[in-house]
C-alpha cells in the first residue's frame, strides 16, 4: 500500500474528542491509547492516510507523558496500524493482511457491524421474470437517471397504500438510500451550511452531509424519550439550516419512532425556517411488533404513516432492508421541482440505475405485504432471542426490545464500548462500537447489537460477547447464565 505524505491530519483536539474515555481500561496507558486509536482506524473513524498529531502535542493535550504516547505509537507501528516516515510524522494505515487479528479463526468471523438480512425468498424467480421483460428495454440507451415508469409507479402505489397520495413523477429511483442521501446533500447543502442530524445517528449520512460541506448540528435521540424536541426546535429557529436529516421510524440505532403530533410540530417549525426535512424511511416498513407470541403477523403494531403525510418532507426509501441490499435500489419522494433538480444534478456522480434491478424490484413490490409479514416474523424471533439472551447474560446492561428495525441499542452501564468491541474481535465477532454512531465520538456506554441474523450466528455472537466481556478489564462485570442455557 502506498503511504501518502500529504494526507489529512487530525489535530490533538479532534483526536482527543474521538478518543473519549480511552482511559476507562485498567490496561497500561500506552496500551489503552494504542488500542483506542486502532479501533478508530478499524471502524473508519480515522481514515487511512491520516497524519496523527506529534507525540509531544498529543501528550500535552491528553495530559499524559510523552513516553506514553511514544509507546502507543510504537505499538501501533509494530502492529502495522501506523507508519512513521521521516518528515511526515505518523500516518494511519491498515495492516497489509489481517483486518482482523490472527487470533480470530479465519473465515469464521461474524460480521455484526452490519444490520442487514439475507435476500428474501423469491428474488431469483423475480430476476428470471424480469429478464424475460428486459427485451422491451433493449432498444433504448439504458441510462436511466430518474427511474423506469413501472418502478416509479410501483413505489408511488406503495406510498398510496401506506396512506400518502403520491404520483410516479414525484419519485426518483436511486442506487440505494445511501445514494439518495448523498444526492440530496449535494443538491441542498452548500459549503459551511448547517445540517441538523440525530445523535446517535446513521454514520454514513453524517459522512455524506459532511462531504457536501455541511457542519452538523446534532440533536439527541434516546430509546426512552425519543427526540430532544426542545433542542431540535431551538436549532431550527436559531440557525435556519437548509436541511434536517431525520429517521422518524425505527431510528437507527435507537429504534425510536417519532410520535405523530411531534412530526407535525417538527415539520411546521422546519417549514417556517425554510428547512427541508429529509426523512430517511429505510427502516419504516421493518415492523417487528410486540414481544414474541403476538398473534397478528405484525404483532399489533400500527404501521407508521410516511413522514410526508404529516407536513412537507422529502422522504427516502430503499428495498435494501426489506428485500435485499444487493439490489441497490432506493428512491427519493419529493415535489416535482426538486425531482427535476435532483435528476439534473445526478450526472455529476452517476448516470443512472440499472434497468434489470429496477424490473426485479417492480416485480417484488407487487407482494410487499407478504414479504414484510415474513420479515416481521423472522425479526421478531431474532429480536426476542437476542434480547432474552443479552438480558440473561448481562443483568447489568439495559437491553431495549424495539418494535421495529434490525438492532437493539444496548446500554452497557460503563464507558467500555470500544474496549468490548476490540475484545470481541479477538473472539471472531465484529461489532460497531457506540461511538460510531455519534457525531464526535461519545456513546462509549452503548453498543448496537443486530438481531437480524440466523439463530446459530446469533448464538455464536452472544457467546463471543460473553467471552469478550469477561476479558475486558476495569469493569464490574456481573453476569448471569451463559447463552447456551437460556436460548
Ligand atoms: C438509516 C439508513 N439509511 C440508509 C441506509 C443505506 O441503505 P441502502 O443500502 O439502501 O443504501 C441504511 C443502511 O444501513 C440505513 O440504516
Amino acid at each position: 500500500m502506498s503511504i501518502t505524505t500529504n494526507g489529512p491530519a487530525v489535530s490533538s483536539r479532534a483526536l482527543g474528542v474521538l478518543l473519549d474515555s480511552w482511559r476507562a481500561s485498567s490496561a497500561p496507558g500506552y496500551a489503552a491509547l494504542a488500542d483506542r486509536i486502532r479501533l478508530l482506524v478499524l471502524d473508519g473513524r480515522l481514515a487511512v492516510g491520516t497524519r496523527l498529531p506529534s507525540e509531544r502535542d498529543l501528550a500535552a493535550h491528553l495530559g499524559v507523558s510523552r513516553t506514553t504516547v511514544a509507546a502507543a505509537y510504537s505499538t501501533l507501528r509494530d502492529a502495522g496500524h501506523v507508519t512513521s516516515l521521516r518528515g511526515s510524522g505518523s500516518v494511519v494505515r491498515l495492516p497489509d493482511r489481517a483486518r482482523v487479528p490472527r487470533s480470530a479463526p479465519e473465515g469464521d468471523v461474524l460480521d455484526f457491524t452490519k444490520a442487514a438480512m439475507p435476500a428474501v425468498d423469491g428474488i431469483a424467480e423475480a430476476a428470471q421474470r424480469a429478464a424475460g421483460r428486459l427485451g422491451a428495454y433493449l432498444s433504448e440507451p439504458g441510462f436511466d437517471t430518474v427511474g423506469r415508469p413501472v418502478l416509479r409507479e410501483a413505489i408511488a402505489a406503495r406510498y398510496r397504500a401506506r396512506g400518502l397520495e403520491t404520483s410516479a413523477d414525484q419519485i426518483v429511483v436511486t442506487l440505494g438510500a445511501q445514494h439518495a442521501i448523498a444526492l440530496l446533500a449535494r443538491v441542498l447543502v452548500g459549503r459551511g451550511d448547517r445540517a441538523v442530524v440525530e445523535t446517535p445517528g446513521y454514520p454514513h449520512a453524517f459522512e455524506a452531509l459532511r462531504a457536501a460541506g455541511a457542519r452538523l448540528a446534532p440533536v439527541s435521540v434516546t430509546v426512552d424519550d425519543g427526540w430532544d424536541e426542545a433542542t431540535l426546535m431551538q436549532t431550527l429557529r436559531r440557525t435556519s439550516p437548509p436541511v434536517a436529516y431525520l429517521m422518524p421510524d425505527f431510528h437507527n440505532p435507537t429504534g425510536a419512532t417519532m410520535p405523530a403530533e411531534q412530526r407535525v410540530r417538527v415539520l411546521e417549525a422546519a417549514a417556517d425556517e425554510g428547512t427541508v426535512v429529509i426523512a430517511d424511511e429505510t427502516m419504516a416498513e421493518l415492523v417487528v411488533g410486540g414481544p414474541g407470541g403476538a398473534s397478528s403477523a405484525l404483532g399489533g403494531w400500527p404501521r407508521p404513516l410516511p413522514m410526508a403525510a404529516y407536513g412537507p418532507a422529502v422522504t427516502i426509501g430503499s428495498v435494501g432492508k426489506s428485500l435485499w441490499g444487493g439490489l441497490r435500489i432506493g428512491w427519493i419522494r419529493a415535489e416535482r421541482p426538486l425531482v427535476e433538480r435532483l435528476v439534473r444534478a445526478r450526472s455529476a456522480g452517476d448516470l443512472g440505475t440499472p434497468v434489470l434491478e429496477q424490473l426485479i424490484v417492480a416485480d417484488l413490490l407487487g407482494d410487499l405485504d407478504g414479504v414484510l409479514e415474513a420479515r416481521a416474523r423472522q425479526l421478531r424471533h431474532g429480536r426476542d432471542r437476542v434480547v432474552a439472551g443479552l438480558r440473561s447474560a448481562f443483568p447489568g446492561w439495559t437491553v431495549p426490545s424495539p418494535a421495529g428495525g434490525l438492532t437493539t441499542w444496548v446500554g452497557l452501564g460503563a464507558p467500555v464500548s470500544s474496549q468490548l468491541v476490540l475484545a470481541a474481535r479477538r473472539h471472531g465477532l465484529l461489532l460497531a462500537a457506540g461511538p460510531m454512531f455519534g457525531v464526535d465520538g461519545a456513546f462509549e456506554r452503548f453498543l448496537r447489537v443486530p438481531f437480524s441474523y440466523p439463530d446459530d450466528e446469533t448464538d455464536r455472537a452472544l457467546a463471543a460477547l460473553v467471552a469478550a466481556w469477561d476479558g475486558i478489564d476495569g469493569v464490574q462485570a456481573p453476569r448471569g447464565a451463559l447463552m447456551a442455557e437460556v436460548v
